[in-house]
């Protein structure tokens, strides 16, 4: 039963797309497990490029099922303009699936997210402004809707009418315009007919999938710095994108995971407000952030950008119980004179050399970095590790050192074939592990 979790070791967009797109060709099926259309998954193949919130990236290869899972949070109107697009674009969406039991946001969400933080000004958490908190604020509350309540237009009436009052009000409060119970009720009968096909029991679907001895993907959205539980809250997002997150999210249990692939990028981003240690404001980080084209595929905004910190990392391997790495961007740092990598922090005048929980530490944190020599030329054709620069090399071993894991995948670039692959056994069926 080979189940495959894939998950950010950093404040997300780490490239995660392009992994799971990778790996795409060996499996039956990938699974979303967590976030809305707060993510987006930029995915090149060949001349095409395709920009993803909510649909998982398998979905470009005709052989896969690309399940939504229950613990995502699915914005309608987001899905169906994904799906309309796929379509036109000749992808079949026909084995998209999106779990019965995952939460809608509804248009009172989005507006909730925004007057909210419009609110907090100073102090906002920089969110991407499309509901996440609040729809899943909701479904802890046991007030949301599900998918499959789209399909019953009494339900819908019911619950909407149950909840309406109260946001109208609190909108209110917030100088933002009410909802209307008949417009949303329309609404969402309207969303329930037209992704009536696509609605499903996801966590039988995985269920099956497994049991037939069929590879199945978990794709996390946003990462693990992230996540609600181990990020810095509150400046997090609302789920778990940790990989505990995918057995919640995806439906399956902690001993179906056969294979929990970390990914990273050669430096670090992080998008919206929080603290942020090895943030560079140097032209250093300008170039390192318009040769990577950091801008958040979601909301536009540029992406803080900053050098690797093996702080998180080594945190994040931890809480993931990460057995594989794919490293991303690392063609992005050719040119640099020095690299630099954070290794410690220094809090207080005390040296800490792990992530603390405390948002407060870490936002006094000031790193302790190594250094290291870089290299000058262009890695984007290199296809085997022997043939990167010497200096190249260094790093990524000083990386893998650090994280006490392999480094499986190595992206040189965009597109799928720039990648360096070294030969790997899943964790189960390691013993030595012999990496080429
Ligand atoms: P929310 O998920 O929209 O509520 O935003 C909460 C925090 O997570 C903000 O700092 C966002 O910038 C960040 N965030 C949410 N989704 C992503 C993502 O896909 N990539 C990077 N940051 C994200």
């Amino acid at each position: 039963m080979p189940a495959t979790v894939i998950v950010g070791l950093q404040w997300g967009d780490e490239g995660k797309g392009k992994t799971t797109d990778f790996l795409a060709e060996q499996v039956a099926m990938v699974v979303r497990y967590q976030g809305g259309d707060n993510a987006g998954h930029t995915v090149v193949t060949g001349d095409e490029v395709f920009k993803l919130h909510l649909v998982p990236s398998g979905v470009l290869y005709p052989h896969i099922t690309s399940v939504i899972g229950t613990g995502v949070v699915v914005n309608p109107a987001t899905l169906i303009t994904e799906l309309d697009m796929l379509s036109g674009r000749g992808i079949d969406v026909s084995r998209v699936r999106v779990s019965r039991s995952a939460h809608v946001i509804m248009p009172y969400h989005v507006a909730l997210d925004r007057a909210n933080e419009a609110r907090l000004a100073g102090s906002k958490v920089g969110t991407t402004g499309r509901g996440i908190g609040p729809a899943y604020g909701d479904r802890a509350w046991r007030i949301g809707l599900r998918m499959e309540d789209l399909l019953d237009r009494e339900v819908l009436r019911t619950r909407i009418s149950q909840v309406i009052p109260d946001k109208n009000l609190l909108l209110g409060n917030m100088g933002a315009e009410a909802f209307s119970v008949d417009a949303l009720v329309d609404q969402a009968a309207a969303w329930g007919d037209r992704l009536a096909a696509h609605i499903d029991d996801a966590t039988w679907l995985v269920q099956a999938a497994l049991a037939r001895g069929e590879h199945v993907l978990l794709e996390g959205a946003q990462g693990t710095l992230l996540d609600l539980d181990h990020g810095s809250y509150p400046y997090v997002t609302s789920s778990n994108p940790v990989a505990g997150g995918a057995c919640t999210g995806g439906g399956i249990g902690p001993l179906q995971v056969d294979e929990v692939m970390g990914v990273m990028k050669a430096y670090a981003t992080r998008v919206g407000s929080g603290p942020f240690p090895t943030e560079l404001t140097d032209a250093i980080g300008l170039g390192i952030a318009e040769r990577g084209h950091e801008v958040g595929t979601t909301t536009g905004r540029p992406r803080r950008v900053g050098w690797f910190d093996a702080v998180p990392l080594r945190y994040a391997v931890a809480v993931n119980s990460v057995s594989s790495i794919m490293l991303n961007k690392l063609d992005i740092l050719s040119g640099l004179p020095t690299l630099r990598l954070g290794v410690g922090y220094e809090v207080d005048g005390r040296r800490l050399d792990h992530w603390p929980s405390s948002a407060q530490a870490i936002e006094r944190a000031v790193p302790i970095y190594e250094d290291f020599p870089g290299w000058e030329e262009p890695i984007h054709a290199v296809r085997s590790l022997a043939d990167l620069p010497e200096n190249a090399r260094r790093y990524l071993t000083a990386l893998e050192d650090l994280a006490g894991v392999p480094i499986v995948l190595v992206s040189v670039g965009p597109e799928r074939t720039q990648t360096i692959e070294r030969a790997w056994r899943p964790m189960r069926h390691r013993s030595g592990v012999a990496l080429s």
